[in-house]
């Protein structure tokens, strides 16, 4: 195992067992809610919005233990959005982190009242007082965590992405869908562990958002192309979804190649950005290089 794979581990372990903590038990009611929220968060799913958090905060100076909580609040988000995105309404798929969707295992309303109760936790977690020693700064926190998961960000994504059904889309509403309806999350992910340290500097801050918006659009082109290139069993979700389902995706409106070239551009833009950190940056730099290359 390399460092990176090393740190990688160390961070899922210690986000798993904080999710793990901060989820109600599955045995106290309303259990079978609380057992669709344990079934759809634990154990599944590459972390990488945490992972991101962790990074951010490292270059930040900010300490793990202090950064657990917001990484755990955007992973929250994230798989409360997973739920709903396969709901027969939305996407209508059947797998998702190669188990039976929520509302498959167990049903459609509940997998709508997952969503919603995940997001509430996701505020109460960044909300529990003395998160950070600053309460303006651990407000600004929550704020943008509510910004990146509305209307004017995922949410709001995530309605264009149904509304661009059988649309032809030009690149830049491409464009527009994606760094809303993924882009959004990953870029709070990163804001959010740079605001768990004590002091963060504006150049700084601004720094890791340049390299999270060109990561977060990144992320959704590589989702894009893993979708056509990749089969069911690896990426745990079913494979040739976007194609079935009339998508406009980066494939279907650039092509395979040369969407592989856009994700490298924005891999080197975001790096660009966050190298002049030197050392501090490693994390990000490989995770960069991690999202890049992941093969689900
Ligand atoms: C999948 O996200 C949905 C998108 C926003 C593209 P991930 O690929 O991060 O899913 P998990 O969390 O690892 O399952
Ligand atoms: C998902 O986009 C974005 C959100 C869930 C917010 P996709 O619909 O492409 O994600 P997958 O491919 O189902 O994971
Ligand atoms: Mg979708
Ligand atoms: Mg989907
Ligand atoms: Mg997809």
């Amino acid at each position: 195992m390399n460092d990176f794979q090393n740190w990688a581990g160390r961070i899922q372990q210690r986000t798993e067992s904080a999710l793990n903590h901060f989820l109600p038990p599955g045995d106290i009611a309303p259990e079978k809610l609380h057992a669709a929220m344990r079934y759809s968060v634990m154990g599944g799913g590459k972390r990488v919005r945490a992972l991101l958090a962790h990074a951010a905060a490292e270059l930040c100076d900010a300490e793990a233990e202090k950064t657990d909580a917001a990484a755990c609040a955007v992973e929250l988000i994230h798989a409360y959005s997973l739920v709903h995105d396969d709901m027969p309404c939305m996407d209508d798929d059947d797998l998702r982190r190669g188990k039976p969707s929520c509302h498959k295992q167990y049903d459609d309303a509940t997998a709508l009242l997952v969503g919603d109760a995940l997001q509430s936790l996701a505020f109460q977690l960044l909300s529990q007082p003395g998160l950070h020693e600053d309460a303006a700064s651990q407000l600004h926190m929550v704020h943008v965590l509510a910004v990146a998961s509305g209307s004017r960000g995922m949410a709001g994504g995530q309605a264009i992405d149904l509304a661009s059904v059988g649309q032809a889309l030009n690149q830049s509403e491409l464009e527009y869908m994606h760094i809303h309806k993924t882009g959004a999350l990953i870029r709070a992910a990163a804001l959010l562990g740079a605001h768990c340290a004590d002091k963060v500097s504006t150049e700084t801050l601004k720094a890791i958002d340049h390299y999270a918006q060109s990561m977060g659009l990144a992320f959704q082109v590589i989702d894009d192309i893993l979708d056509t290139e990749a089969d069911t069993a690896t990426l745990g979700k079913t494979a040739g979804k976007d194609a079935e389902s009339n998508k406009p995706t980066y494939v279907t409106i650039l092509g395979l190649s040369r969407a592989k070239a856009l994700a490298q551009e924005l891999h080197e833009h975001a790096i660009s950005q966050v190298s002049p950190y030197g050392e501090k940056a490693g994390r990000l730099i490989q995770l960069a290089d991690f999202i890049m290359h992941r093969n689900h």
